[in-house]
């Protein structure tokens, strides 16, 4: 969901209130709705002004064309992604209470709300959605009741709520005011010149103003035109940290393609070249400032534990390669919502490593707060500044990859894959598991990345001349290795984007029970090993590229330069260029990227929003 509060000049209400909604609903676009809606106040006005729709913003935009909404001097804007209750006009926010005269919006579940419910239906309350969020309003309304005063009255519904949310509201009583609370689920404050802004992130608001407030847990904000007044659930006065936005307005665009993918498919040598910059020092040692874990406490580890969901975690398995071989410490991986809930030997000697692009998702978070009752230390990799996860770690390496506005992930699977290699390095030089040169060459070797990435994007026509002709209807990856999450990944971004059955597989296991899909004309993408690589892996691969071919697979093939033993079985080779193996997933995931994308756009789907996705799923 994404959510804006927005309060200017209390004494000429306008239409700037409701333009600054509307464009930081459609920044926040990027994280995934299915309805939007706007509420305004204005002096004088008995009841605040609503629309509401379901589906994109352009329904709401011309909803109000239809009937246009007044001048004011708040206004709050919401787009949401279905929980309780379907993507109708109806259960759209805001919702209204106490008459019309106050609006609420939420991101988040309320966990009790069927007793809170009950209990208001019993005071005569009458309901008009089947959200979890109207029980909040109505609550909220009678604490303005009670206290005649907005930011008291949210604390006190924030109290009273169980779950994660975040809730922002307006009341015809107070025009020149916007108050918030945040619970597990994100807001930022922006500040401005005699006006102020909220936002689920900065990208909210970051073409008025780059000048931010983080805030805490479990907290309230009261913005007017010239204060921002921030307090626990309690009510004490606390004092938030500010911060300039790094990003430009420009970096939450399209910057000339088509779409966002594109873009961020674009985006990423220079994601994976920022994530390496300034991590070493003079002399050449890693250095990972921001890290904040004292090396001995990385010496003791034992075990690492990497959580993650969807594309994360795929950046994980490709970890797991890395680390256990550079560091020879056993590496797990495990999906965050499954972690959690199977009893995990965690202890003080784990490490566990969350990796998230959004530092939001709640089923990371929660496995997050598992390992640490446990007793073990939480580094998280993540993208997002000022988003839970970093705050709760114990431990955090940011990825620079910018803003992610396409849902499915793709610039920052390369930079959290890179984090993780640096994660590795270090820690096999706190540890002393490699001599500096070693790590140096190494390092070397990941510097020339970027430039290897651009070289597969300029070969990116070859790709989207074939993703434009594929007419099947599933296609299968197989990789080994490094290949294997890989192909997992590649898999993953064709159902997200295409919609079309699509499955990665170990290449091994094949011939223990995939082979029987295999048809004519079935296509199989295959990632090859590099030739220079270790043991027998490429010429396996080459057998298992034989296998599928002679039962009249149509082999889509990955390989790198130069590599002519893939040439006699393959129909089509996507060429990339030499790299050691552990870092050629930064390489050969970028064709499957392109292909999946240009299949989709081809089929006319929207890319950057598929259905039923969520680019921050902030519910378990
Ligand atoms: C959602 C998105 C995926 C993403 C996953 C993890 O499911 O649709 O693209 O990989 O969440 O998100 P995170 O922000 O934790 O990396």
């Amino acid at each position: 969901c994404g959510i804006v509060g927005y309060v200017g000049a209390a004494d000429a209400p306008s239409q700037r209130p409701l333009e600054v909604v509307l464009e930081g609903l459609r920044r926040l676009e990027y994280r995934g709705y299915d309805s939007a809606g706007v509420a305004l106040v204005a002096p004088g006005a008995e009841r605040v002004a609503s629309r509401k729709k379901a589906g994109k913003l352009a329904n709401l935009v011309e909803a109000i064309s239809l009937d246009p909404l007044p001048d004011a001097t708040a206004a709050i804007g919401h787009t949401r992604w279905a929980t309780h209750g379907g993507p109708t006009d109806a259960n759209a926010h805001p919702h209204l209470a106490d008459g019309g005269r106050l609006a609420v919006i939420h991101n988040g579940i309320v966990e009790n709300f069927a007793i809170l419910r009950d209990e208001l239906l019993a005071d005569g309350v009458q309901f008009h959605s089947e959200t979890d969020t109207e029980v909040a309003g109505h609550l909220l309304a009678k604490a303005y009741r009670e206290t005649g005063d907005l930011a008291s009255a949210i604390r006190d519904t924030a109290r009273r709520l169980e779950g994660t949310f975040t809730l922002l509201a307006v009341h015809a009583d107070e025009p020149s005011t916007v108050v918030g609370a945040r619970h597990d689920s994100p807001l930022v404050v922006g500040l401005g010149d005699g006006e102020n802004f909220l936002g689920s992130d900065v990208a909210a608001f970051v073409s008025h103003t780059r000048e931010a407030l983080e805030l805490g847990q479990d907290e309230v904000v009261t913005i007017t035109p010239d204060a921002v007044v921030v307090t626990d659930f309690a009510g004490r006065v606390v004092e938030p940290k500010r911060y300039t936005v790094d990003w430009d307005a420009s970096s939450a665009e399209k910057g000339g393609f088509r779409t966002y993918m594109d873009k961020e498919i674009h985006d990423q040598p220079q994601a994976v070249a920022e994530t390496l910059l300034g991590r070493t020092d003079a002399a050449g040692r890693l250095q990972l400032d921001e890290l904040r874990i004292e090396e001995s406490v990385l010496r003791a580890v034992d075990k690492i534990v990497v959580v993650a969901c969807g594309t994360a975690a795929y950046a994980g398995h490709v970890a797991k390669y890395a680390i256990e071989h550079w560091c020879r410490i056993p590496v797990e991986v495990e999906l965050a919502h499954e972690f959690r809930y199977r009893d995990p030997v965690v202890n003080e000697k784990t490490l566990v490593v969350a990796i998230t692009q959004s530092g939001e998702t709640m089923d990371t978070l929660m496995a997050v707060r598992h390992a640490q009752e446990q007793g073990a230390k939480v580094l998280s990799i993540v993208n997002t500044h000022g988003s839970t996860i970093p705050r709760e770690s114990d431990a955090v390496l940011y990825t620079h990859a910018g803003p992610e506005i396409a849902v499915a992930s793709t610039k920052a699977f390369l930079a959290q894959i890179t984090a993780t290699y640096l994660l590795g390095l270090y820690l096999a030089q706190v540890r002393g598991n490699k001599f500096p040169d070693e790590i140096a060459e190494e390092l070397a070797d990941l510097r020339a990345m970027p430039n290897k990435i651009q070289t597969v994007l300029d070969r990116g026509d070859h790709v989207r001349v074939i993703a434009r002709w594929m007419n099947s209807d599933s296609v299968l990856f197989l990789g080994r290795h490094v290949g294997y999450p890989v192909a997992l990944e590649g898999a993953l971004k064709l159902k997200e984007l295409a919609y079309i059955h699509a499955e990665g597989f170990a290449a091994g296991e094949l011939k223990h029970g995939p082979i029987a899909l295999v048809e004519p004309g079935q296509p199989v993408f295959v990632i090859v090993p590099s030739p220079r690589g270790r043991d027998s892996l490429h010429s396996k691969v080459i057998s298992n590229i034989q296998e599928i071919r002679a039962r009249g697979a149509r082999t889509l093939v990955i390989a790198e330069d130069g590599d002519e033993d893939v040439k006699p079985y393959a129909d089509e080779v996507f060429w990339v260029p030499e790299a050691p193996t552990l870092l050629s997933p930064l390489l050969s995931v970028v064709p499957l990227q392109i292909f999946a994308c240009e299949l989709a756009t081809a089929r006319g789907l929207d890319v950057d929003q598929p259905r039923n996705l969520a680019k921050s799923v902030t519910v378990e």
